[in-house]
Protein backbone atom coordinates (compact mmCIF):
# COMPACT_ATOMS: atom_id res chain seq x y z
CA UNK A 1 0.00 0.00 0.00
CA UNK A 2 1.50 3.12 -0.93
CA UNK A 3 1.03 5.98 1.16
CA UNK A 4 0.42 10.31 0.09
CA UNK A 5 3.84 11.17 0.26
CA UNK A 6 4.37 15.21 1.34
CA UNK A 7 6.88 17.33 -0.96
CA UNK A 8 10.64 16.97 -0.84
CA UNK A 9 12.25 18.66 2.18
CA UNK A 10 9.17 18.19 4.65
CA UNK A 11 10.70 14.44 5.73
CA UNK A 12 13.87 16.61 6.34
CA UNK A 13 12.22 19.51 8.69
CA UNK A 14 13.43 19.00 12.34
CA UNK A 15 10.10 20.92 13.54
CA UNK A 16 10.35 24.06 16.12
CA UNK A 17 11.05 22.73 19.74
CA UNK A 18 9.59 25.99 21.72
CA UNK A 19 9.90 25.38 25.37
CA UNK A 20 6.35 25.50 27.99
CA UNK A 21 6.20 25.48 32.12
CA UNK A 22 5.67 22.08 33.59
CA UNK A 23 2.60 21.55 35.44
CA UNK A 24 4.97 20.82 38.50
CA UNK A 25 5.29 24.64 39.76
CA UNK A 26 2.79 26.90 40.38
CA UNK A 27 4.48 29.54 38.83
CA UNK A 28 7.02 29.17 36.69
CA UNK A 29 9.93 31.66 35.51
CA UNK A 30 9.65 31.69 31.83
CA UNK A 31 12.87 32.89 30.00
CA UNK A 32 13.09 30.64 26.93
CA UNK A 33 11.62 32.82 24.38
CA UNK A 34 13.47 36.27 24.44
CA UNK A 35 9.50 37.80 25.43
CA UNK A 36 8.86 40.56 27.30
CA UNK A 37 9.75 40.56 31.28
CA UNK A 38 7.32 43.08 32.69
CA UNK A 39 4.23 42.14 30.72
CA UNK A 40 2.58 43.95 27.71
CA UNK A 41 1.74 47.40 28.09
CA UNK A 42 -1.98 47.96 29.98
CA UNK A 43 -3.08 49.95 27.35
CA UNK A 44 -2.44 47.41 24.79
CA UNK A 45 -4.16 44.91 27.24
CA UNK A 46 -7.32 47.69 27.54
CA UNK A 47 -7.65 47.60 23.65
CA UNK A 48 -7.49 43.61 23.34
CA UNK A 49 -9.95 43.30 25.73
CA UNK A 50 -12.12 45.99 23.90
CA UNK A 51 -12.74 44.25 20.65
CA UNK A 52 -14.92 41.53 22.51
CA UNK A 53 -17.89 42.64 21.30
CA UNK A 54 -17.07 42.80 17.43
CA UNK A 55 -15.48 39.14 17.09
CA UNK A 56 -18.22 38.57 14.67
CA UNK A 57 -16.59 40.81 12.24
CA UNK A 58 -13.57 39.86 9.83
CA UNK A 59 -10.56 41.97 10.82
CA UNK A 60 -9.18 44.93 8.32
CA UNK A 61 -7.70 42.90 5.71
CA UNK A 62 -5.17 44.59 5.10
CA UNK A 63 -4.27 46.07 8.80
CA UNK A 64 -4.30 49.55 7.95
CA UNK A 65 -4.54 51.35 10.79
CA UNK A 66 -1.94 49.25 12.68
CA UNK A 67 0.21 49.92 9.56
CA UNK A 68 -0.25 53.48 9.30
CA UNK A 69 0.47 53.91 12.98
CA UNK A 70 3.72 51.87 12.39
CA UNK A 71 4.44 54.33 9.88
CA UNK A 72 3.57 57.42 11.85
CA UNK A 73 6.42 56.52 14.41
CA UNK A 74 9.31 55.20 12.33
CA UNK A 75 8.52 57.96 9.79
CA UNK A 76 7.92 55.52 6.49
CA UNK A 77 5.40 54.95 4.34
CA UNK A 78 2.68 53.20 5.36
CA UNK A 79 1.72 51.79 1.82
CA UNK A 80 4.94 50.13 2.29
CA UNK A 81 4.87 48.10 5.32
CA UNK A 82 2.55 44.72 5.73
CA UNK A 83 1.49 42.90 8.91
CA UNK A 84 1.53 39.61 9.67
CA UNK A 85 0.52 37.03 12.38
CA UNK A 86 4.29 37.12 14.02
CA UNK A 87 6.92 37.73 11.61
CA UNK A 88 6.60 33.92 11.62
CA UNK A 89 4.22 34.30 9.05
CA UNK A 90 6.12 36.75 7.11
CA UNK A 91 9.38 34.45 7.03
CA UNK A 92 6.79 32.04 5.36
CA UNK A 93 5.37 34.74 2.85
CA UNK A 94 8.79 35.70 2.04
CA UNK A 95 9.67 32.29 1.18
CA UNK A 96 6.39 31.03 -0.42
CA UNK A 97 7.26 34.30 -2.54
CA UNK A 98 10.58 33.43 -3.53
CA UNK A 99 11.50 30.13 -3.35
CA UNK A 100 10.80 26.55 -4.44
CA UNK A 101 12.13 23.26 -5.63
CA UNK A 102 15.63 23.41 -6.87
CA UNK A 103 16.35 27.13 -4.95
CA UNK A 104 18.87 27.91 -2.24
CA UNK A 105 17.76 30.12 0.89
CA UNK A 106 21.81 31.33 2.73
CA UNK A 107 21.14 31.66 6.27
CA UNK A 108 23.77 31.72 8.78
CA UNK A 109 25.13 29.29 11.31
CA UNK A 110 23.56 30.46 14.58
CA UNK A 111 20.61 32.40 12.50
CA UNK A 112 17.24 32.30 13.96
CA UNK A 113 15.63 28.27 13.47
CA UNK A 114 13.03 29.03 11.54
CA UNK A 115 14.55 30.66 8.28
CA UNK A 116 15.91 26.89 7.75
CA UNK A 117 12.51 25.39 8.71
CA UNK A 118 9.87 26.86 6.59
CA UNK A 119 12.52 27.07 3.70
CA UNK A 120 12.52 23.35 3.49
CA UNK A 121 9.02 23.39 4.20
CA UNK A 122 8.75 24.92 1.07
CA UNK A 123 10.88 22.12 -0.88
CA UNK A 124 13.91 24.96 -1.23
CA UNK A 125 17.17 24.06 -0.10
CA UNK A 126 18.62 25.98 3.00
CA UNK A 127 22.22 27.11 2.73
CA UNK A 128 23.94 27.98 6.23
CA UNK A 129 27.12 30.15 6.31
CA UNK A 130 29.50 29.78 8.91
CA UNK A 131 29.70 32.24 11.76
CA UNK A 132 33.15 33.56 13.33
CA UNK A 133 32.82 33.72 17.72
CA UNK A 134 29.36 33.91 17.47
CA UNK A 135 29.35 37.16 14.85
CA UNK A 136 27.38 36.63 11.72
CA UNK A 137 30.22 36.49 9.13
CA UNK A 138 29.33 38.54 5.95
CA UNK A 139 31.99 37.25 3.96
CA UNK A 140 30.98 33.65 4.27
CA UNK A 141 27.69 34.24 3.48
CA UNK A 142 28.54 36.23 0.15
CA UNK A 143 31.00 32.71 -0.34
CA UNK A 144 27.66 30.55 0.04
CA UNK A 145 25.76 32.70 -2.58
CA UNK A 146 25.39 31.36 -6.09
CA UNK A 147 22.98 31.68 -9.09
CA UNK A 148 20.36 29.33 -7.44
CA UNK A 149 20.41 31.77 -4.60
CA UNK A 150 16.82 33.38 -3.91
CA UNK A 151 16.81 34.66 -0.21
CA UNK A 152 19.73 35.88 2.04
CA UNK A 153 18.15 35.70 6.13
CA UNK A 154 19.97 37.59 8.30
CA UNK A 155 18.91 38.48 11.82
CA UNK A 156 20.27 41.08 13.21
CA UNK A 157 21.14 41.23 16.03
CA UNK A 158 21.26 37.35 15.92
CA UNK A 159 18.90 34.86 17.53
CA UNK A 160 20.34 32.79 20.24
CA UNK A 161 24.08 34.71 20.33
CA UNK A 162 22.59 38.21 20.70
CA UNK A 163 25.44 39.59 18.89
CA UNK A 164 25.11 42.40 15.71
CA UNK A 165 26.66 43.85 12.59
CA UNK A 166 26.34 47.95 11.68
CA UNK A 167 24.90 49.29 9.70
CA UNK A 168 27.97 50.17 7.35
CA UNK A 169 28.40 46.54 7.33
CA UNK A 170 25.30 45.47 6.39
CA UNK A 171 25.56 47.59 3.52
CA UNK A 172 28.73 47.35 2.28
CA UNK A 173 27.39 43.52 2.52
CA UNK A 174 24.41 44.90 0.63
CA UNK A 175 26.36 45.94 -2.29
CA UNK A 176 28.10 42.89 -3.04
CA UNK A 177 25.11 41.02 -3.09
CA UNK A 178 23.54 40.03 -6.82
CA UNK A 179 20.30 42.33 -6.78
CA UNK A 180 18.44 39.23 -7.69
CA UNK A 181 18.60 37.87 -4.65
CA UNK A 182 16.13 39.33 -1.32
CA UNK A 183 18.35 40.54 1.33
CA UNK A 184 15.81 39.84 4.77
CA UNK A 185 17.09 41.83 7.59
CA UNK A 186 14.90 40.11 10.51
CA UNK A 187 15.19 42.56 13.12
CA UNK A 188 13.11 41.08 15.80
CA UNK A 189 15.25 42.83 18.76
CA UNK A 190 16.08 46.46 17.16
CA UNK A 191 14.73 48.14 19.84
CA UNK A 192 16.93 47.00 22.26
CA UNK A 193 20.01 48.02 20.44
CA UNK A 194 21.49 51.26 22.19
CA UNK A 195 24.53 51.02 19.72
CA UNK A 196 25.02 54.44 17.25
CA UNK A 197 26.78 52.11 14.38
CA UNK A 198 23.93 50.04 14.16
CA UNK A 199 20.41 50.05 12.00
CA UNK A 200 17.74 47.84 11.45
CA UNK A 201 17.85 48.60 7.97
CA UNK A 202 14.92 50.98 7.35
CA UNK A 203 17.48 53.51 5.69
CA UNK A 204 18.62 50.35 3.50
CA UNK A 205 15.40 49.52 2.66
CA UNK A 206 14.60 52.64 1.63
CA UNK A 207 17.69 52.92 -1.09
CA UNK A 208 16.91 48.97 -2.25
CA UNK A 209 14.47 47.26 -4.44
CA UNK A 210 15.57 43.85 -2.85
CA UNK A 211 15.82 44.72 1.06
CA UNK A 212 12.78 43.57 3.10
CA UNK A 213 13.15 44.77 7.04
CA UNK A 214 10.97 42.23 9.39
CA UNK A 215 10.03 43.74 12.99
CA UNK A 216 8.01 41.91 15.38
CA UNK A 217 5.92 43.27 18.57
CA UNK A 218 6.64 39.58 20.75
CA UNK A 219 10.05 41.16 22.34
CA UNK A 220 9.83 45.31 23.72
CA UNK A 221 6.36 45.47 22.87
CA UNK A 222 5.74 41.86 24.77
CA UNK A 223 2.87 41.07 22.64
CA UNK A 224 3.81 37.74 21.82
CA UNK A 225 0.76 35.57 22.55
CA UNK A 226 -1.09 38.03 19.79
CA UNK A 227 1.17 36.87 16.96
CA UNK A 228 2.44 40.23 15.21
CA UNK A 229 4.78 41.37 13.26
CA UNK A 230 5.29 43.92 10.34
CA UNK A 231 7.49 44.20 7.72
CA UNK A 232 8.68 47.27 5.17
CA UNK A 233 10.27 46.93 1.29
CA UNK A 234 10.61 48.70 -1.43
CA UNK A 235 6.64 48.70 -3.71
CA UNK A 236 8.20 46.06 -6.19
CA UNK A 237 8.37 43.54 -3.11
CA UNK A 238 5.79 44.45 -0.98
CA UNK A 239 3.23 44.25 -4.45
CA UNK A 240 4.58 40.55 -4.07
CA UNK A 241 4.48 39.74 -0.92
CA UNK A 242 0.49 41.21 -0.63
CA UNK A 243 -0.61 38.56 -3.89
CA UNK A 244 0.78 35.84 -1.31
CA UNK A 245 -0.31 36.69 2.27
CA UNK A 246 -3.82 35.55 3.80
CA UNK A 247 -6.32 38.60 3.15
CA UNK A 248 -6.89 38.46 6.77
CA UNK A 249 -3.88 37.33 8.19
CA UNK A 250 -3.68 39.21 11.25
CA UNK A 251 -6.64 39.03 13.96
CA UNK A 252 -8.74 41.79 15.50
CA UNK A 253 -6.86 41.84 19.02
CA UNK A 254 -3.87 42.07 17.35
CA UNK A 255 -4.64 45.23 15.41
CA UNK A 256 -5.98 47.17 18.07
CA UNK A 257 -3.28 46.14 20.90
CA UNK A 258 -0.64 46.93 18.36
CA UNK A 259 -2.03 50.21 17.42
CA UNK A 260 -2.44 51.01 21.60
CA UNK A 261 1.21 49.41 22.43
CA UNK A 262 3.03 51.89 19.56
CA UNK A 263 1.36 55.19 21.04
CA UNK A 264 2.15 53.90 24.51
CA UNK A 265 6.03 55.50 24.70
CA UNK A 266 5.95 55.19 28.42
CA UNK A 267 5.62 51.90 28.52
CA UNK A 268 8.00 51.42 25.87
CA UNK A 269 10.76 53.48 27.62
CA UNK A 270 10.13 51.18 31.10
CA UNK A 271 10.50 48.46 29.31
CA UNK A 272 13.77 49.53 27.44
CA UNK A 273 15.29 50.90 30.59
CA UNK A 274 14.47 47.47 32.34
CA UNK A 275 16.79 45.73 29.84
CA UNK A 276 19.04 48.62 30.22
CA UNK A 277 19.79 47.84 34.09
CA UNK A 278 18.84 43.99 34.73
CA UNK A 279 20.68 42.55 31.37
CA UNK A 280 24.54 44.06 32.90
CA UNK A 281 23.94 43.24 36.12
CA UNK A 282 23.14 39.23 34.86
CA UNK A 283 26.06 39.54 32.93
CA UNK A 284 28.34 40.26 35.73
CA UNK A 285 26.35 38.02 37.90
CA UNK A 286 26.74 35.14 35.80
CA UNK A 287 30.78 36.38 34.95
CA UNK A 288 30.98 36.23 38.59
CA UNK A 289 30.27 32.29 38.43
CA UNK A 290 32.94 31.82 36.35
CA UNK A 291 30.44 31.62 33.41
CA UNK A 292 31.64 32.34 29.74
CA UNK A 293 28.92 34.96 27.92
CA UNK A 294 28.42 36.20 24.70
CA UNK A 295 28.27 40.13 24.60
CA UNK A 296 24.95 41.18 23.79
CA UNK A 297 22.85 43.99 22.69
CA UNK A 298 19.31 41.92 23.32
CA UNK A 299 17.18 41.35 25.78
CA UNK A 300 19.05 37.47 26.21
CA UNK A 301 22.03 35.95 26.48
CA UNK A 302 24.24 32.91 25.26
CA UNK A 303 26.00 31.39 28.09
CA UNK A 304 28.29 28.98 28.21
CA UNK A 305 28.55 26.04 30.95
CA UNK A 306 31.88 23.87 32.39
CA UNK A 307 32.09 20.81 30.28
CA UNK A 308 32.05 18.61 33.50
CA UNK A 309 28.97 16.47 34.16
CA UNK A 310 28.03 17.78 37.63
CA UNK A 311 27.81 21.59 36.20
CA UNK A 312 27.49 21.52 32.45
CA UNK A 313 24.90 22.82 30.89
CA UNK A 314 22.28 19.82 30.92
CA UNK A 315 22.80 19.87 34.86
CA UNK A 316 21.83 23.78 34.63
CA UNK A 317 19.21 22.64 32.63
CA UNK A 318 17.74 20.19 35.03
CA UNK A 319 18.42 22.25 37.68
CA UNK A 320 16.86 25.12 36.79
CA UNK A 321 13.82 23.21 35.74
CA UNK A 322 13.53 21.90 38.96
CA UNK A 323 13.32 25.07 40.54
CA UNK A 324 10.75 25.99 38.04
CA UNK A 325 12.75 27.74 36.01
CA UNK A 326 12.89 27.22 32.14
CA UNK A 327 15.67 28.61 30.05
CA UNK A 328 16.79 27.70 26.56
CA UNK A 329 18.92 24.56 25.58
CA UNK A 330 20.98 24.77 22.32
CA UNK A 331 21.21 21.20 21.26
CA UNK A 332 19.68 22.75 17.98
CA UNK A 333 22.39 24.93 16.75
CA UNK A 334 24.71 22.44 18.01
CA UNK A 335 25.58 24.27 21.44
CA UNK A 336 25.47 21.36 23.90
CA UNK A 337 27.46 23.45 26.21
CA UNK A 338 25.21 26.56 26.06
CA UNK A 339 22.08 27.76 27.56
CA UNK A 340 20.36 30.94 26.22
CA UNK A 341 18.37 33.07 29.04
CA UNK A 342 15.74 36.22 28.55
CA UNK A 343 15.67 38.79 30.69
CA UNK A 344 13.11 38.74 33.44
CA UNK A 345 11.98 40.82 35.98
CA UNK A 346 14.89 41.42 38.76
CA UNK A 347 13.27 38.97 41.21
CA UNK A 348 13.31 36.38 38.57
CA UNK A 349 16.45 37.08 37.38
CA UNK A 350 18.14 36.64 41.08
CA UNK A 351 16.11 33.55 41.96
CA UNK A 352 18.42 32.50 38.28
CA UNK A 353 21.72 33.47 39.96
CA UNK A 354 21.09 32.04 43.11
CA UNK A 355 20.20 28.80 41.91
CA UNK A 356 23.23 28.72 39.53
CA UNK A 357 25.25 29.65 42.71
CA UNK A 358 23.75 26.63 43.99
CA UNK A 359 24.62 23.95 41.06
CA UNK A 360 28.11 25.57 40.68
CA UNK A 361 29.60 27.27 43.87
C1 LIG B 1 15.30 36.56 15.10
C2 LIG B 1 13.85 36.26 15.25
N1 LIG B 1 13.04 36.47 14.23
C3 LIG B 1 11.72 36.22 14.31
C4 LIG B 1 11.16 35.72 15.47
C5 LIG B 1 9.70 35.40 15.49
O1 LIG B 1 8.98 36.40 16.04
P1 LIG B 1 7.39 36.40 16.02
O2 LIG B 1 6.96 36.11 17.41
O3 LIG B 1 7.03 37.78 15.55
O4 LIG B 1 6.93 35.36 15.05
C6 LIG B 1 11.96 35.49 16.58
C7 LIG B 1 11.39 34.94 17.81
O5 LIG B 1 12.03 34.47 18.71
C8 LIG B 1 13.34 35.77 16.46
O6 LIG B 1 14.18 35.54 17.49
Amino acid sequence: MSLPKPRPGILDLKPYIATHGSSKHAKVIKLSANEGALGPSPKALEAYRSVAENLHRYPEGGSANLARAIARKHGIDEARVICGNGSDELIEVIIKAFAGHGDEVVYTEYGFRMFPITTLAHSATPVMAPEKDFTVDLDAILAKVTDKTRIVFLANPNNPTGTYKTAEAVKAFHAKLPSDVVLVLDAAYAEFVSKNDYSAGIELVEQAQNVIMLRTFSKLYALAGLRLGWCYGSPYLIDILNRVRGPFNVNLAAQAAGVAALEDTAFLEKARSHNEKVMPWTVAELEKLGLKVTPTVTNFVLVEFPHEASKNADAALAHLAERGILVREMRSYNLPHHLRFSVGTEDEMQQVIAALKELLT
